[in-house]
């Protein structure tokens, strides 16, 4: 399949194999069929993104039960609280218009709720709308594309920001998304969008960030032109040290001056050969070597007699459970502080999805860090199962057992 940003040639360089959907926690009567995707990344000739081979089915994963919530973490909830204050200091129209593409709970536009500004969220899981609407935030359970981004112009007129976290790399038909934006953003408007970066994925060797949801992979390259073909440039660039590693990008079609970070990042890119087939294949090779390594040190676990459990049910999990190949017979169960994964099984892999342990009598010998990108705020939590001899298996940055 061609490039579905571009339309360019694009080459496979990496395969996962057989993955189940990320966030299809299963209930332990389902007897259904699961849905599979075989998981390849490939890159674009043409604009250099990194994205998914096979289309993925985009209305079984964004739904009415979808389960994931951005104030599950509180280093989320307060990235977005800042994120809020830094769009809202950046207004300078009369009466503002913030829309936030992909709003789930509204942990973002609370704030800009709270500050009395016109704000829309649009999000397809109308559970999460659910949820933000309980919290006095404006939202509608719609998926963004052209046809909404006209209703809402419309409706309230043209957006001033339009922003985005973690939801731009969800959506396959990005020219669709582009075609919204023209319409939606006022001409001196921004788009702000944040998702995790290429460059971070290669560096840590963070193949879990591959996944149903996660389409694309960006970094400032790729963007850069995929905005070009839409009319839009790239303004600026800021890296972020939330979800692993991601890159917060502002796009504006007014003809402003790019910031001199966006330069600088290009040419980084340009110098890592971060685009390049001998890098992507370097990185496809430390996966596998990644996989071999992470089952040794579970085996070791099992063959000592030491109990292993998993720390939290992420979707990033499913990648390396289903490419690792690591069931119940090594990972008994998973702890997850979501009461929609809570009694129900990890896509894929069935192992079950259960609350932390009120008592720290039964914790595992060993916790699997899933939430990695969580790791300060969780060790930080977790202290205690550390001082009692608790050890934690990570496999981001590397494979390690202490
Ligand atoms: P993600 O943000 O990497 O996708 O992962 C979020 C999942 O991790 C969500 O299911 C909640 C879970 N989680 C815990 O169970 N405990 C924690 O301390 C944190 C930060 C997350």
């Amino acid at each position: 399949m061609p490039c579905r940003a571009c339309g360019d040639a694009v080459t496979q360089f990496l395969d996962l194999g057989r993955q189940p959907l990320s966030d299809a926690f299963r209930s332990p009567d389902d007897v259904s069929d699961e849905f599979w995707l075989h998981l390849k990344a490939v890159v674009c000739h043409g604009c250099h993104v990194v994205q998914l081979a096979d289309p993925v089915p985009v209305e079984r994963m964004f739904h009415e039960e979808y389960p994931f919530r951005t104030s599950s973490s509180r280093r989320m909830s307060s990235h977005f609280a800042a994120t809020a204050e830094r769009l809202v200091a950046g207004l300078a129209a009369p009466d503002p218009f913030v829309v936030e593409i992909g709003s789930n709970d509204g942990t973002m536009l609370a704030t800009i709720a709270d500050r009395g500004i016109r704000h829309l969220g649009i999000d397809p899981a109308a559970n999460m709308v659910g949820e933000a609407l309980a919290r006095k935030v404006n939202a509608r359970a719609e998926w963004f594309d052209a046809v909404t981004a006209d209703r809402v112009r419309d409706e309230f007129g043209p957006a001033d920001v339009v922003y985005a976290a973690n939801t731009m790399c969800h959506i396959p038909d990005l020219p669709g998304v582009f075609t919204g934006l023209e319409t939606l953003l006022a001409d001196d408007g921004i788009v702000v969008f944040e998702d995790p970066y290429l460059g971070d994925v290669l560096r840590l060797g963070s193949f879990d960030q591959i996944y149903d949801e996660h389409f694309y992979l960006f970094s400032a390259t790729s963007v850069a032109r995929i905005a070009e073909l839409h009319g839009f440039a790239l303004v600026d660039v800021e890296h972020l040290e939330v979800h692993g590693g991601e890159l917060r990008y502002t796009l504006a079609r007014d003809g402003r001056t790019p910031s001199p970070a966006v330069g600088a990042l290009i040419a980084q890119e340009g110098r890592e050969r971060t685009h390049e087939l001998p890098r992507l294949a370097a990185f496809a090779a430390e996966v596998a070597d990644r996989r071999d390594r992470l089952r040794d040190v579970l085996d070791g676990e099992r063959a000592a007699g030491r109990s292993v459990a998993g720390y939290a049910a992420t979707a990033k999990s499913a990648t390396v459970l289903n490419y690792c190949g690591i069931g119940p017979e090594l990972l008994p169960v998973v702890y997850d502080t979501t009461p929609e994964k809570q009694g129900r099984l990890t896509p894929g892999s069935h192992i079950p999805v259960e609350p932390f342990p009120q008592d720290l009598a039964d914790y595992p010998d060993t916790f699997l860090l899933f939430a990695w990108n969580h790791a300060e705020e969780i060790l930080a939590k977790e202290q205690q199962f550390v001082d009692r001899g608790g050890r934690w298996i990570r496999y981001v940055p590397d494979v390690r057992l202490g």
